[in-house]
């Protein structure tokens, strides 16, 4: 062995014996794809601010490595979002990809990571497929699945006796799912939908739709929308006088992060989600507070998932000591953490995603209240997972 071998041997075994191991030292490289453009910017925005807030309490580093972030903005498409997905951890070489929104873009994602066996956590995207039939090993979801919040406000609305509703979403897996939740629980629990009406993602016409509403005249509306489109259909539901007479209920993307531009339109609004403005416990407080501090806005339920998904991150980290080679102790040490989230604490179900207490919500001022809890502790039942 020649003096400089020597010297690199010395290093490594110093290094190892310090307790990190060669893959303790280096920066993990985490691939960052969300929407940064688009009817889902403000969304991906938050979910960025939420992990990077997170990482920023643990002084830079998850399971002692530090993190380099490589950022794509996937712009809710996706026809682009295997390539994207695909560069991510072919040529920048990822070691975790953090993504998505878009159910659609999602689904392309886990599809690459099961054949590559590539860690994917998941902070929003709700595909019910992503946790049923393509479930997996080494796929995490922080968020809901669609079904989720849809089943939980099928339930509310068959309580309060509504009989009819007509539902609209914009006729993706997500607004389809969403929908699919609904009327599980709505006609389980007596009532009947009248007729499911879908304008193409992302268009914003909707006048014809509510021109069909009007002369339907169901008891309620269940609507699936976010971001920049929730914004607009709240607001010309309100236009169109229909919230006088026809309810408009959701999911609570129909009115989170969107209050400030709905205003008046979205007053009163019933919501069904995972989190809530006015929790008031000291860990959605101390939350709160810190993302005031470093982003001067209130954070919403995508801040809330890309923060989880970190700590998720950080959980199976710590357990293998920054070797994300050891992907079963990895898995297993998130599956049976107990997650300290703002939105309160929650336990990933054996398909890896939240079981979660789901808010009822009334929209009160700018703030998103919660009213009571409409189901707690629900498992989406992920269906055609096997695990
Ligand atoms: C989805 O595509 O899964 C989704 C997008 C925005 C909010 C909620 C779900």
């Amino acid at each position: 062995m020649n003096r400089r071998n020597t010297l690199a041997a010395l290093l490594a075994s110093a290094l190892l014996a310090a307790g990190g191991g060669a893959h303790a030292q280096a920066k993990l490289k985490v691939g960052v794809m969300l929407p940064f453009t688009g009817t889902y910017a403000a969304l991906g925005t938050a979910i960025d601010n939420g992990f990077k807030l997170y990482v920023q309490e643990q002084g830079g580093k998850l399971g002692g490595r530090e993190i380099e972030y490589v950022v794509v903005d996937d712009e809710s498409d996706p026809a682009k979002a295997t390539d994207n997905v695909n560069k991510l951890i072919n040529r920048d070489k990822v070691d975790v990809v953090v993504g998505t929104v878009h159910s659609g873009v999602a689904m392309a994602m886990a599809k690459v990571a099961r054949d590559s066996n590539t860690l994917l956590m998941v902070p929003n995207a709700g595909a019910d497929a992503v946790t049923g039939p393509m479930c997996a090993q080494n796929i995490f979801r922080s968020s809901f699945s669609n079904w989720q919040p849809g089943f939980a406000m099928g339930k509310v609305a068959a309580e309060r006796k509504h009989k009819t509703a007509v539902t609209i979403t914009w006729k993706y897996a997500a607004g389809a799912e969403s929908v699919g939740g609904f009327k599980e629980a709505f006609e389980k629990g007596g009532g009947k939908v009248l007729n499911d009406l879908t304008v193409p993602f992302p268009n914003v016409e909707f006048q014809a739709l509510l021109t069909e509403i009007a002369a339907l005249k169901p008891d309620i509306v269940y609507a699936f929308f976010a971001g920049g489109g929730a914004v607009k259909f709240v607001k010309d539901y309100a236009a169109a006088g229909l919230n006088k007479s026809i309810p408009l209920y959701g999911p609570g993307f129909l009115t989170d992060g969107t209050l400030e531009a709905q205003g008046d339109a979205a007053q009163g609004m019933l919501t069904t989600l995972h989190y809530a403005d006015s929790l008031n416990t000291p860990r959605d407080d101390a939350f709160r507070l810190a993302y005031v501090k470093a982003y001067k806005m209130q954070p919403d339920v995508y801040a809330v998932q890309g923060y989880d998904a970190a700590q998720m991150l950080a959980i199976g980290l710590k357990a293998v000591k920054g070797d994300l080679g050891k992907r079963a102790e990895f898995a297993a040490a998130i599956e049976k953490a107990t997650i300290d989230s703002p939105r309160g604490p929650f336990k990933i179900s054996k398909a890896h995603n939240p079981v979660q207490d789901i808010y009822l919500r009334k929209v009160d001022g700018k703030q998103n209240k919660a009213v009571g809890v409409a189901i707690k502790a629900l498992a989406d039942p992920a269906r055609g997972c096997r695990m």
